[in-house]
């Protein structure tokens, strides 16, 4: 019965509705999808008029600005999905928001990228957001976000980003963050966290980028981070580290690219075998304790 049903409405809605052919049989079900995205336009952007002036009724919702639609709802494989399931990528990076980060954004089961940085957004990380386990990309840098890194970003295994820098983020470093082994680059930079970094985190085999700078973040670099040998780019620059760096860093780190430690409490010898480092491009130890030099 059902299918029958649906022929015959999409019959109807090509007969009496003149509209261009990708848009004929979205017509009948993506009503609901796009108030449902104009809701989120409105949270996100606070109802600030000329926010997002693509979205609106000129285009198919699928072509809004930052919109990624799956494939299969372009090509009306499922007349009707409805809660937005069909939303890929949403990136609305620098676009003026200034609300909060929608609950709804939870219904967004397929999302495998969310950009809301460089914008000004308010209010917590939201709950809803554990939801969306299919999310690869999470980037909310450049905000005014507030409120804790919740612990249940370590649930969310298929992450790759976990970007939350330059957030006003307090509290500590959730060790739950050492089950996402597939991360490649974790920003939690220009925060106010402290506490001090996980040992779980050496657990991150796949990670390039360690972005910690600007925080309050205290105590020594567990020894399990010297397991990271893919690390190219270290910046804990702007804490309360303090302890020893490990002599024997370019056998550890052979692909490092930069590395920024500078302005913490970090004390001894600073390995001159980070000479041996060939790709190391910028090194910045400022302020800090060490004593000797390097050749
Ligand atoms: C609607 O979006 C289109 C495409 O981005 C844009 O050219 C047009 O100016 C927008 N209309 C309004 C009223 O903002
Ligand atoms: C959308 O999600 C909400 C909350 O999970 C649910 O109550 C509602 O039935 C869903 N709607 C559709 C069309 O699936
Ligand atoms: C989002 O869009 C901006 C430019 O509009 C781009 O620089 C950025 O890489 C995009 N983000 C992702 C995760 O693709
Ligand atoms: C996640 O989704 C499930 C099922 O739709 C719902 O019961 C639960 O409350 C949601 N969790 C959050 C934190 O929104
Ligand atoms: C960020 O939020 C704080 C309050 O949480 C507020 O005092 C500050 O002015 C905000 N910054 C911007 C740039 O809006
Ligand atoms: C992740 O790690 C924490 C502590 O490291 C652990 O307690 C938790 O069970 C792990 N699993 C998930 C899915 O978060
Ligand atoms: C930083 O953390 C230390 C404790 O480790 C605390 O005494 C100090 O007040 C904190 N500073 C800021 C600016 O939060
Ligand atoms: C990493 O290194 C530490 C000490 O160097 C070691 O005990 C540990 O088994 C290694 N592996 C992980 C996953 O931390
Ligand atoms: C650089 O590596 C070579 C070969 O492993 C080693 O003999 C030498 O001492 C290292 N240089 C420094 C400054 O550590």
């Amino acid at each position: 019965m059902m299918p029958l049903m649906m022929f015959v409405l999409y019959i109807v809605s090509q007969t009496l509705i003149c509209i261009p052919s990708a848009t004929k049989a979205l017509a009948l079900s993506s009503n609901t999808d796009k108030l449902a995205l104009l809701d989120l336009k409105e949270k996100l952007t606070n109802t600030i008029p000329y926010s997002l002036p693509s979205w609106n009724d000129s285009l198919l919702f699928c072509k809004w600005q930052g919109v990624t639609c799956t494939p299969s709802y372009m090509r009306v494989s499922r007349p009707s999905i409805g809660n937005l399931t069909f939303l890929e990528k949403l990136n609305l990076s620098n676009t003026n928001l200034n609300g909060e980060i929608p609950r709804e954004v939870g219904h967004l089961k397929r999302l495998q990228v969310l950009d809301l940085s460089h914008n000004n957004l308010k209010g917590e990380i939201i709950n809803e957001l554990s939801n969306c386990s299919n999310l690869q990309v999470i980037s909310f840098i450049y905000n005014n976000l507030t409120g804790n890194v919740p612990s249940w970003f370590g649930s969310m295994i298929q992450l790759t980003q976990l970007l939350l820098g330059a957030n006003n983020l307090v509290g500590k470093i959730p060790p739950s963050l050492g089950n996402l082994s597939s991360l490649v680059e974790i920003s939690l930079g220009r925060n106010h966290l402290e506490g001090t970094i996980p040992y779980t985190l050496g657990k991150l085999t796949n990670l390039k980028y360690f972005l910690m700078s600007s925080n309050n973040i205290s105590g020594i670099v567990p020894d399990s981070l010297y397991n990271l040998t893919n690390i190219e780019d270290i910046d804990l620059g702007g804490n309360q580290l303090y302890g020893t760096i490990a002599s024997n860093i370019d056998l550890v780190f052979p692909n490092l690219k930069v590395l920024l430690i500078g302005q913490n409490q970090f004390t001894g010898t600073f390995p001159s075998s980070v000479s041996n480092i060939t790709r190391l491009k910028w090194l910045e130890i400022v302020e800090n304790y060490f004593d000797g030099s390097i050749s």
